[in-house]
């Protein structure tokens, strides 16, 4: 296995490329179930969890063909094709390795009329239980059943009726599952408190350029008017508003400046509120977000909320920046119920944070210390190479797979703007 060193003190800067948005991709990807005709993508990231749909839809006979484009470039373009679907099974061992493979359900169920996928499990972060995904399938008019450790989900003979739901909490997935069944279905779906990130507003315009008839894109309240079908569509992927946050909170952690070339401020709007409040400069430009470490860092006290609030994707990055910030941050952390994995590790790079529950208190420290640390999900670990960039001496971080899941060529693209950075196999 992998390990990334990281010899911390170097002022990043320079211009960093920002990806396609890895969870705007993991539910534009099952979009292609949806309709017989070619279904472009691009700006896709080059993303483990993105090869792993990719070989799931081709399990279902979705064939996929990569756009040359040369190795050094970053993204792709991928197009899916599904004339034919040839099954309607997600196995357990393809799921396991992907939970969001959850989202095949919703489209395969509005295209065959029936869907069985195996319950994807909890992770490091909690026990990601899936009964809103159900329910709202349900309310739609499916009929859900659950055996064997698989939910199979089947559609009445004349296909989903459309239905009305109320989310009593907010779930990007269940909203994304509820959108790709509803699209098709014979009758109207309204939802309430739906899901409003911008993935959701991404998945949204996707649809609609394939032909759907949405209404209240980017609100709580959402109605969907099933149609008959779904033509193709070429879509280009909204950047990863959470990558950028995160090479933001790199730039900010080593006093560096830098360009997030291509980062859309409008999507960030709590992350950059975040910066600012701790003291970072903070400027859209027509490239992308121009961030500029500004003096010293300022604590911070914040929730997690669902969109617009800050984002719990952002939690981990945010606190190994406040680690060096001058006071005591206090953060609550609303969504995930484990999501303080990054602690111990951040405290044995000399960090003093305290948690209690969902709360975490941030003593701010004059110093971080370089040291050997373990990736334990996909978010902790990007908070462990920014503390190892600031971090006196060398820093290892182990369990790169986490990282690969959602960051694309993070060592490459943090050598571009002058981290001490290299990747080395585990031995
Ligand atoms: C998506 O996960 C993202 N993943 C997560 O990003 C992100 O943290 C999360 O949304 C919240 O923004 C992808 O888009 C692939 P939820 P999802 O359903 O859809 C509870 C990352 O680091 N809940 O909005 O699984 C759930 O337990 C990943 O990129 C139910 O109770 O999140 C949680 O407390 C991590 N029942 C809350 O809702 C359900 O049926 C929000 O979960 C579904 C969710």
């Amino acid at each position: 296995m992998d390990k990334i060193i990281i010899r911390g003190g170097c002022k990043l800067s320079g211009t960093l490329p920002i990806s396609g948005a890895k969870n705007a991709a993991l539910t534009l990807v099952p979009c292609a179930l949806l309709t017989d005709e070619p279904l472009t993508l691009r700006n896709l990231p080059r993303l483990a969890d993105i090869d792993g749909f990719q070989h799931l839809m081709n399990q279902f006979g979705v064939s996929t063909t990569i756009a040359g484009s040369r190795p050094e470039d970053f993204g792709r373009v991928m197009t899916f094709e599904a004339p034919r679907i040839t099954g309607t099974v997600a196995p357990y061992d393809l799921v396991r390795k992907m939970r969001a493979s959850i989202l095949v359900l919703g489209p395969m169920l509005a295209r065959m009329g029936e869907a069985t996928v195996s319950l994807p499990g909890g992770c490091a972060i909690g026990n990601r239980p899936i009964d809103l995904h159900l329910k709202v399938l349900e309310a739609i008019g499916a009929e859900i059943e659950l055996a064997a450790g698989y939910v199979r989900a089947r559609a009445p003979d004349g296909g989903l009726p459309g239905g009305r739901f109320s989310f009593p909490v907010v779930s990007v997935g269940a909203t994304e599952n509820a959108l790709m069944a509803a699209v098709l279905a014979n009758g109207k779906t309204t939802l309430h408190n739906a899901a409003r990130e911008p993935e959701i507003v991404d998945l949204c315009r996707l649809l609609v350029a394939m032909g759907a008839k949405i209404e209240g894109i980017g609100s709580s309240d959402i109605t969907i008017h099933g149609v008959k079908r779904l033509h193709g569509a070429t879509y280009r992927v909204m950047s990863d508003r959470i990558e950028a946050g995160s090479y933001a909170c790199a730039a900010a952690i080593t006093g560096g400046e830098v360009m997030l070339a291509g980062a859309e401020i409008e999507e960030m709007e709590a992350t950059v509120a975040a910066l600012r409040q701790a003291g970072v400069h903070v400027e859209p430009t027509q490239e992308g977000l121009h961030v500029a470490a500004n003096g010293a860092l300022r604590a911070v006290n914040l929730s997690t909320a669902p969109y617009p609030g800050f984002a719990t994707d952002m939690q981990a990055q945010l606190m190994a920046l406040l680690c060096r910030a001058e006071g005591t941050s206090v953060l609550n952390e609303t969504i995930f119920e484990n999501r303080y994995m990054h602690v111990p590790e951040l405290n044995r790079m000399g960090a003093h944070i305290e948690t209690s529950g969902r709360t975490a208190i941030v003593h701010g420290v004059a110093q971080l210390s370089g040291a050997e640390v373990m990736a334990t999900d996909l978010r902790a670990s990007m908070s462990l190479v920014i503390a190892g960039l600031a971090a006196e001496g060398e820093t290892q971080v182990h369990r790169l797979y986490h990282l690969d899941r959602g960051y694309e060529r993070l060592e490459e693209k943090l050598s571009l703007i002058g981290a001490d950075i290299e990747r080395v196999g585990d031995g």
